[in-house]
């Protein structure tokens, strides 16, 4: 198992919407060739349509039907033929259906995609994914965001699923925000209006009156196999 701890300064890797590196060397190193892949989460395609032209096929779900929309409209125009994507709540519904050989999933994760993912892949196949990390804003003292885990929760929910740890690392990116338009710029339009409805913006406010620092993205990546 590797176990690796990352830290870059100032350095603009991380998006909830691109795709690793790191994510997408995991996948590729299995036969992904002979596999179904199961994409959850599977927004407006990313993961999905860049891992179709290495798969036999992919199902993507997301419960959002826009994103779906607009995620099929792509695989039209890339002439993606073995990708579908299904509107779907990845916590409820049994993966079992769509025999995936390999789950994959970018910025969704939770304890229920993982006991689903378990219960659904066969001996020896793989489930890997990236999600954020608890320590997201750490500085700004805000609720952990909704799909972010620490290690050790990761850890323990695949041993109860019977799943075999073999990758994981924690990434995080500091970023010096020191005044608000820099906060602004960190966030983007969209960000700062979803944080001025959650009542985490005035966190921010607070943080750069005071001075302001570093403020830490934090995520994770992890591989683990069916025993
Ligand atoms: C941060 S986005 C990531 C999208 C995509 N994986 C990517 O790499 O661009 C998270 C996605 O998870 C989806 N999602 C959240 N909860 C879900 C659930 N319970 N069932 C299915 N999809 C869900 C959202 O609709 C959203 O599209």
């Amino acid at each position: 198992m590797t176990s690796l701890h990352l830290h870059s300064r100032g350095r603009l890797a991380f998006s909830p919407h691109t795709v690793s590196p790191l994510l997408r060397g995991l996948i590729l190193q299995e036969p992904t060739r002979k596999l179904a892949i199961l994409d959850i989460g599977t927004g407006s395609g990313n993961l999905a349509l860049s891992l179709a032209p290495h798969a036999r096929r992919v199902v993507g779900i997301d419960a959002d039907p826009r994103a779906l929309a607009l995620a099929r409209a792509r695989a039209r125009k890339m002439r993606r033929a073995n990708v579908r994507f299904v509107e779907a709540d990845a916590e409820t519904i049994a993966y079992t259906r769509w025999h995936p050989g390999m789950v994959v999933a970018n910025f969704c994760m939770s304890r229920g995609i993982i006991q689903r993912a378990g219960r659904a892949l066969p001996p020896g196949h793989t489930l890997v994914f990236a999600c954020l990390h608890s320590d997201r804003y750490r500085e700004l003292h805000v609720v952990p965001q909704r799909f972010s885990y620490h290690e050790d929760e990761i850890h323990r929910w695949l041993r109860q699923a019977g799943l075999r740890l073999e990758h994981l690392s924690v990434h995080r990116e500091t970023h010096p925000l020191r005044t608000l338009a820099q906060a602004r710029r960190f966030l983007g339009p969209h960000g700062v209006e979803r944080w001025q409805k959650t009542g985490r913006w005035e966190k921010m406010e607070r943080y750069i009156q005071r001075g302001g620092g570093p403020v830490t993205e934090s995520w994770l990546v992890a591989k683990a196999r069916k025993e």
